[in-house]
């Protein structure tokens, strides 16, 4: 992707916009100080009996965030988290939850109605909710995801907050649920930030809202909030890891079972909460694409004031590099994939139904591969579980896209905290196999720095996965073509380095490829993260002319057996399954705000590159394992 630059007046109002959204950040930050980190987050939350919230909510659009600021720009102490009601001789209460239009959660607001499919700003969420408090309990809202930052009341209470807008977090109600009639009030405020992950640009749409689930759920007093049970890569006949919980009780065990594998094993709690777990198990039906094998897994917290029980579908299996190969049970494997946004087929908007789900890997399947690329930020759970499921190996993102502040310690921490919440989530998925830490960013020390840091700390967070990134490649013409060359610093810090190419559409003539040679100087596996060409599906006409599926085919035809001669090369993921929709997307009748490089249109469609990828996947055609 060519880089851009921003003109005086898009500066000006961006620098006004972000004022308004510092100014709002800062007051709620300060006015509700104490409710600004969460400390836990809650894992194998779809496996935890929990009342769903999703559904109707009351919305306000509060460009102005009236919600919160007087006309002097302090914070009202009356503000919209109040959900108040006009008293009859009372002062003049101008915003009415109850009477105002609903949208629907989960879902983002911009393709819910017309008005706010360009809306940037602050949008305020309005639930009413039953509950009974039970004793010894501890009483969270979960939120599946919420773009871009959130801030969250509940009975006028101020519970948490949370900046991100792809991962879960949790907020703690347990002193402010009451039995009966209660309310929760969420300000969501998608406005794009300098210093945000990701930045002020992306060739994705800044979809806002609640976007995944909302529920409410109670754990005991001590509760599992996180755990890690992997298969050892030396010894295939023991699954080893931790159990963390919470708050836990001294003398505290922890027992995990797989009656399945008559497998048990029991251990005490110990500092920091953790268990360490070592379970013998015997012929482990290895997790592969060939063999998606899922165990029930139990996992049991017990002391004497309360148990906590925990249910999980996992699959075991090992996944490690050896020099440039990549070895799956032991075994070197070709990752045959394609790239995928959440991009809702059909009704387009953000992904997160089960509907969603199956429709895009339905296709990812048909396309023949064995592995998917998540761009670029970790999608919703169901996705995950699917994956597992089916069979098909993950590359899981955290959104360090672009220019990023990198030399802003607090743009760091907001990278940390998202890679640290998307490994949490997703630990148990054996499908993910691959960690990112970021996507085409500008090679500088800054750069390398914040990002090896990254890379460093997912090792650390999960030492059973591979880390990786997609870098821009450089590239040196010469007589016969073009001359690739990886050598990006940040290469040294990763176990599979991704590389993203245009070749046939920002650069050269799709017969480019035939004559470009690759200079990798990293002995490590390479993984085409990206590749590709836009078209119009439907639109058709000679292979030489941009934009018709003719083009884009041919594109396609010439890379494929340029790949067959990167030695190194261990997977390719193109450029994208389906095409969606990105505000940097605007020549009419051909984009029409959307990025044309799906194989797949937001219809439907399958484009002629599809069946000439199709082919190559399913005749193996594409690249060696070893
Ligand atoms: C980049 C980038 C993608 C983008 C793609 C494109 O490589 O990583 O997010 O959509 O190029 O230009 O289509």
């Amino acid at each position: 992707m060519i880089g851009t630059m921003l003109t005086g007046r898009l500066r000006k109002t961006l620098l006004t916009s972000l004022s308004a959204t510092l100014m709002l950040a800062s007051a709620l930050g300060t006015a509700h100080a104490q409710t600004t980190s969460n400390t836990t987050l809650l894992v194998d939350i779809d496996h935890r009996p929990a009342t769903s919230l999703d559904g109707d909510w009351h919305t306000i659009v509060d460009p102005y965030s009236t919600g919160l600021f007087n006309f002097h720009h302090e914070v009202k102490p009356d503000g919209y988290f109040m959900n108040a009601k006009q008293q009859p001789n009372g002062g003049p209460i101008e915003y009415n939850f109850a009477i105002s239009p609903t949208l629907k959660v989960p879902g983002d607001w911009n393709t819910q109605r017309s008005d706010l499919f360009y809306y940037e700003g602050v949008l305020w969420y309005e639930k009413d909710f039953k509950y009974s408090p039970k004793p010894n309990t501890r009483t969270f809202i979960h939120f599946g995801a919420a773009n871009y930052r959130s801030y969250v009341w509940v009975n006028t209470k101020k519970v948490c907050q949370h900046e991100g807008g792809f991962t879960p977090f949790d907020c703690d109600v347990t002193g402010v649920v009451k039995d009966g009639d209660n309310f929760v009030v969420v300000a969501v405020d998608n406005t794009r930030l300098a210093d945000g992950v990701p930045t002020l640009q992306t060739d994705w749409w800044n979809y806002g809202g609640l976007t995944r689930d909302v529920s409410l759920v109670d754990v005991p007093e001590q509760f599992i909030d996180d755990y890690d049970l992997h298969l050892s890569r030396t010894n295939h006949d023991l699954i080893e890891g931790y159990v963390h919980v919470e708050n836990a009780a001294h003398g505290e065990t922890v027992t995990v079972s797989i009656p399945e594998l008559n497998a048990t094993a029991r251990a005490t709690v110990g500092t920091g909460d953790r268990a360490a777990i070592s379970l013998p198990v015997k012929s482990v039906s290895l997790w592969s694409p060939e063999n998606p094998k899922l165990y029930k897994v139990n996992i049991d917290a017990d002391s004497e004031s309360s148990s906590d029980k925990l249910e999980d579908d996992m699959g075991f299996r090992t996944i490690e590099t050896r020099g440039t190969q990549i070895l799956l049970n032991g075994k070197p494997i070709f990752l045959r994939g394609v790239a995928i946004h959440a991009e809702a087929p059909y009704r387009t908007g953000r992904a997160y139904s089960e509907k969603d789900v199956d429709t895009l890997l339905g296709w990812a399947k048909d396309l023949g591969c064995n592995y998917v690329r998540l761009a670029h930020y970790p999608h919703d759970q169901r996705m995950t579980r699917a994956t597992d499921r089916l069979g098909i190996l993950v590359w899981s993102e955290i959104p360090d896209y672009w220019a990023l502040q990198f030399d802003n310690p607090a743009v760091l921490a907001k990278s940390k905290q998202q890679l640290g919440e998307m490994i949490r989530r997703d630990r148990d998925k054996a499908s993910i196999i691959l960690w990112s830490v970021a996507n085409e960013t500008p090679v500088t020390d800054a750069r390398n720095k914040y990002l090896t840091t990254m890379a460093n700390l997912a090792r650390t967070l999960d030492p059973t996965r591979l880390v990786t990134a997609a870098l821009l490649v450089r590239t040196q013409k010469t007589a016969a073509g073009s001359h690739k060359v990886v050598d990006d610093p940040l290469g040294q810090a990763l176990d599979v380095l991704g590389t993203n190419e245009y070749i046939g559409w920002y650069e050269q003539k799709p017969a480019g490829a035939d004559t470009t040679t690759w200079d990798i100087r990293y002995q490590k596996p390479v993984i085409m993260s990206e590749f590709g060409a836009a078209a119009r599906a439907g639109h058709h006409g000679p292979a030489t002319e941009r934009w018709t599926e003719e083009y884009q085919a041919d594109v396609y035809k010439h890379q494929i057996p340029m790949f067959n001669r990167i030695p190194q090369l261990r997977g390719t993921s193109a450029w994208v399954l389906m095409d969606f929709r990105s505000p940097m997307r605007t020549l009419p009748s051909l984009q029409d705000n959307f990025n044309r490089k799906g194989l797949v249109s937001d219809q439907g469609d399958k484009k002629q590159a599809f069946y000439v990828l199709q082919k190559a996947y399913k005749d193996k055609a594409v690249g060696k394992p070893d």
